[in-house]
């Protein structure tokens, strides 16, 4: 197969792999799987640097999660459309050290994916592999080995992986690098404090696991515009509720919503409106 034909990870569709990738997409996937399989809640994870979106397609059909993925290039938004997850944002953007800094002062998520990514970074490397680390209760970090020659970034392949040994991590699985050479690679976990009871993402913003704003800010393209409807689990306010639209108005109790009929893009909202009076 030509090298331009050639894509890093499987491609993941609605639960199958459709082509293979040149890294073995499973063996790091179990890794990643055993620390998700932790939480006993739904949970939230940001998959920085994509590529095909395998890890978070199959997060999101396997596990009770919404996935944010960061990823510059273009191609993905097709997988997503074949996808169909409403589990799952694409930011298509080549997002800088900084941008990724000032996500961590607004947006948090439990599970932080950054696999082979924080090198491309460049002399930014160490602005990003911080804010990754703050943006997550967990991250899972994969970096190239020093002997790999064959990935970019060469010469701050050294300074990454000290930095990365030097926090305290577990090393969770130690995969191939390349089928057609023996250098292995490892995914390391970053824990701040554990699996803390309730996400800290506000459950108003579940449905999309990030604020409109970030959608917006960061090049949002999945949920297309058409369907993204902006959630909020309001708790208190003052006055009369009163419908701007001539929308019809009611309160009920979760309960009852069995008795109403809602078009089918609320059904995602009306899960998350019932799982969190359950919770
Ligand atoms: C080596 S691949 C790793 C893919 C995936 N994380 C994995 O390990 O299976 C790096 C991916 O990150 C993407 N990428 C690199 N720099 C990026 C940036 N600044 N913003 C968004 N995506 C980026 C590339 O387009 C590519 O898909």
């Amino acid at each position: 197969m030509p090298d331009q034909d050639k894509v890093y990870q499987d491609v993941y569709l609605k639960g199958r792999v459709v082509r293979h990738g040149t890294r073995s997409s499973e063996e790091r996937y179990q890794a990643v799987a055993q620390v998700l399989q932790r939480y006993r809640r739904p949970f939230t994870v940001l998959d920085i640097g994509a590529n095909q979106g395998y890890f978070s397609f199959r997060i999101a059909h396997e596990f009770d999660a919404i996935c944010v993925m960061i990823e510059k290039q273009a191609a993905l938004l097709e997988n997503c459309r074949k996808n169909e997850s409403n589990r799952v944002v694409l930011l298509q953007h080549a997002i800088s050290a900084g941008e990724l800094m000032r996500l961590s002062h607004t947006e948090h998520f439990d599970v932080v994916l950054a696999l082979n990514v924080i090198h491309h970074f460049r002399l930014r490397w160490r602005t990003a592999a911080h804010a990754i680390l703050d943006l997550g209760d967990a991250a899972i970090i994969e970096s190239p080995p020093n002997n790999d020659t064959g990935s970019r970034g060469k010469w701050i392949r050294r300074p990454i992986n000290r930095f990365l040994e030097s926090m305290p991590h577990k090393v969770i699985a130690e995969t191939e690098r390349r089928r057609d050479r023996p250098i292995m690679s490892k995914m390391r976990l970053y824990e701040r404090e554990g699996i803390r009871e309730r996400s800290s993402v506000p459950v108003s913003r579940a449905a999309h696991g990030i604020s409109l704003d970030t959608f917006d800010l960061l090049g949002g393209v999945y949920p297309e515009r058409n369907v993204l409807l902006d959630t909020w689990l309001v708790q208190g306010f003052h006055g009369e509720v009163t419908a701007c639209e001539q929308q019809a108005l009611k309160w009920i109790a979760v309960d009852e919503i069995e008795n109403y009929r809602f078009p089918p893009a609320d059904l995602p909202i009306l899960d998350l409106i019932r799982r969190n009076a359950r919770a």
